[in-house]
Parts: C-alpha cells; structure tokens; sequence
C-alpha cells in the first residue's frame, strides 16, 4: 500500500510550491488526497499557466495527467464532500499539508472553525494526533497571525514558512521552490533530492 497524503492548496500565494510538492509526492510514489480551495483556484490561474478545472472529477484527471499519476495515485474532493476519508478521524491516517497556508484558513484551523473540508481535515488531523505542516505565506505578518501560529505550534502542528534560504546559491525560481518543497518532502519521512540535507554535500564550510 502506498503512503497517504493529504494535501490542501490555499490562497497564499505559491501556487509553484503546492504543484511541485504534489508531483514530488506522485514520483515518490504516495497516494495524495487533494483539496483545492477557491481563493486556491484564483491564485494558481493568478501565478502559474496552469488552467485547473473547477469541478474535482475533472481536476483529479487533470492533476493525475499533469503528474503522470497512475491511476487513483490522486484523489480530488469537493471542499463540501464530508464523506471524503479526510473527513473523519476514522479513516486511515495520513499526514496533511496545508501549502500554501493562508492565513484565513490558518485562522480557521487555529480556532477548529470546520467551515469546509480542508479546515475539517486539520481539525481532524489535530484531534488525532497526526502530523499537520502548515506552509503559511504572508508578510509582514499580524500579531493575529503570530498568535494563531504559535497556538498551531503548541498543538503540535508544524509551521514551515514558505521563506526559502539562500545558502544553496539558487540559480532560479525553481531552486527557492525546491527549497521549500525539499524541507516539506524532509518533515514527511520522503526521500528527496532537491537540496542536500545540511552537512552532506560542502556548501562552502572552509574549516580545515
Ligand atoms: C493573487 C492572490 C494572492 C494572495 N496572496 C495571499 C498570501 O500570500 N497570503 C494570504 O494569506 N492570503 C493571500 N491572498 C488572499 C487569500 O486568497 C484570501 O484571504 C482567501 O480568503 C483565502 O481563502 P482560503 O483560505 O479559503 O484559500 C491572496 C489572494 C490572491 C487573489
């Protein structure tokens, strides 16, 4: 059986980040369980050339050809499906992503609001204890924002701002995107070769 994924894309901008990681998550060989919120849609059409169509039947084929998935590798659902496996602490448990994390639905998750399935997904993810990495993007940030965070922190959730380093000398957008995907890829248990993990490739330490 493969490793589950549950990956929700919101409206923070970095659409690159959320269709990066799911083709690295797809090459690697996991199954991923989708959700696409509609500020997402926006900002994929805003950012990337990619035309993602609304409706999850036709985003799941989309998707699976856009990834060279195989068949059922992805799994689209509605943001209204409560009978999607995300919906229930009952189903098999996978880790979830939220990337990129904005901070409305940061706020929804930090206060357990269940308005759609990706915040009931995290609701889910928390109240069972499983691992929850939220990817937010926004700067400057609020002390709302911070706050919500630090709440999310101490529940358990990881937040890995998408805020790339420079360290690996990037050469173009797709390096910083890798940045981030890499460090996610990291915190799932993925093996990844987007970055090298620190101290294993010289990235200029010159001490003799
Ligand atoms: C092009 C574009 C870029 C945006 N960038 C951000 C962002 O970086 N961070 C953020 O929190 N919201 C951003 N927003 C605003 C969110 O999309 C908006 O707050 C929305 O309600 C979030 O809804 P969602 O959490 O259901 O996706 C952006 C919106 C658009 C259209």
């Amino acid at each position: 059986m493969r490793p589950r994924i549950t990956l929700a894309i919101t409206g923070a901008s970095g659409a690159q980040y959320a269709l990066r990681l799911l083709d690295s998550l797809v090459q690697a060989e996991c199954e991923v369980h989708v959700m696409v919120s509609k500020a997402a849609h926006l900002v994929i059409a805003t950012e990337t050339d990619v035309a993602l169509p609304p409706k999850p039947q036709a985003m799941q084929a989309f998707l699976s050809q856009y990834t060279g998935a195989d068949e059922g590798q992805i799994r689209v659902f509605g943001l209204n499906d409560w009978m999607a496996p995300p919906a229930s602490g009952s189903s098999h448990p996978a880790p979830m992503v939220v990337c990129p994390c904005s901070t409305g639905t940061l706020s929804a998750i930090a206060t357990g609001a269940c308005n759609n399935l990706i915040e009931r997904a995290a609701d889910v993810a928390l109240k069972e204890r499983r691992q929850l990495i939220l990817v937010p993007r926004e700067t400057p940030l609020s002390s709302i924002h911070l706050e919500h965070m630090l709440k999310l922190s101490n529940l358990g959730a990881v937040i890995l701002p998408a805020a790339p380093g420079f360290y690996h000398q990037p050469q173009s957008v797709d390096d910083l995107v890798d940045f981030i995907v890499a460090r996610i890829l990291n915190q799932l248990g993925i093996s990844q070769d987007l970055l090298p993990r620190w101290g294993e490739q010289n990235l200029g330490s010159h001490d003799d």
